[in-house]
């Protein structure tokens, strides 16, 4: 299966970067999926940017409800209707900034589904979490409450400590917590579970893109800071095996 190689750009990236970075992305050869998730105010301009590029476009998060009364929040179908095909459901940036229960990560997935979207559900421990060797129990606990019944899309391992800190877990640790998703994954989904891709993300970057993707499980990588300049992500997406 070819890897997935997504870009977070989180609350980065203004108008002048779009047409760049379409330019640099669009005309690079690659042997990935390639999506970026630029600031809602930037789906639209960069999908259209993109079109016929075979690159998609993704949002950061979205509300449970198609539409309604709640100040600052986006909608699935608006994003679908802005050129998103995907979208990143409970980042540690939003559970632990914004507040946001498994219970209601769980929600957002049914409502990107509903839209037509693919979400891709983040889970990832913290490192005190980590030093109480809760890791794995952590995270198939976030599994376990986050993806509903009959779940379809992708999941992110993302370590909170890994987040934009230069550090990175041991390829031992990276390849024993996707063993253990994949396990959890197929317990909770059966057949469909044992297929699903599973993306490590926290500190990827062109240096260790290559020995992180070609772990057992890892089926790409979501990546933030090294997904603003294109030739680092385009770096990154070389790095990956030919699936
Ligand atoms: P990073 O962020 O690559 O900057 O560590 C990853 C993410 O938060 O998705």
């Amino acid at each position: 299966m070819r890897q997935l190689i997504a870009g977070n750009w989180k609350m980065h990236g203004r108008l002048a970067d779009v047409q760049g970075f379409a330019q640099a992305v669009r005309t690079a050869t690659r042997h990935t999926d390639l999506l970026i998730c630029p600031p809602f105010t930037l789906i639209d301009r960069l999908a259209t940017a993109l079109t016929g590029s075979g690159i998609a476009v993704g949002g950061q998060d979205c509300h449970p409800a198609p539409e309604g009364a709640y100040t600052g929040d986006i909608s699935a179908p608006m994003l679908a209707e802005a050129g998103a095909a995907y979208v990143i459901l409970g980042h540690s940036e939003r559970r632990q900034g914004h507040g946001e229960t498994n219970a209601r990560v769980a929600g957002k997935v049914l409502a990107a589904i509903a839209a037509g979207l693919t979400p891709i559900v983040c889970v990832g421990e913290t490192d005190e979490q980590r030093d109480a060797g809760e890791a794995k129990d952590v995270v198939r606990s976030q599994l376990m409450h986050s993806l509903p019944e009959g779940f379809a899309g992708i999941i992110a391992y993302e370590p909170v400590w890994a987040i934009g800190t230069g550090r990175t877990p041991t390829e031992a640790d990276v390849a024993a917590m996707h063993a253990a998703i994949r396990a959890a994954l197929a317990a909770r989904l059966g057949e469909a579970g044992k297929t699903l891709k599973i993306l490590y993300g926290g500190s990827v970057k062109p240096g260790n893109a290559a020995s992180l993707l070609a772990l057992p499980e890892v089926g790409g990588a979501l990546v933030g800071g090294a997904s603003l300049k294109a030739e680092d992500l385009l770096a990154i997406a070389d790095a990956a095996p030919r699936g």
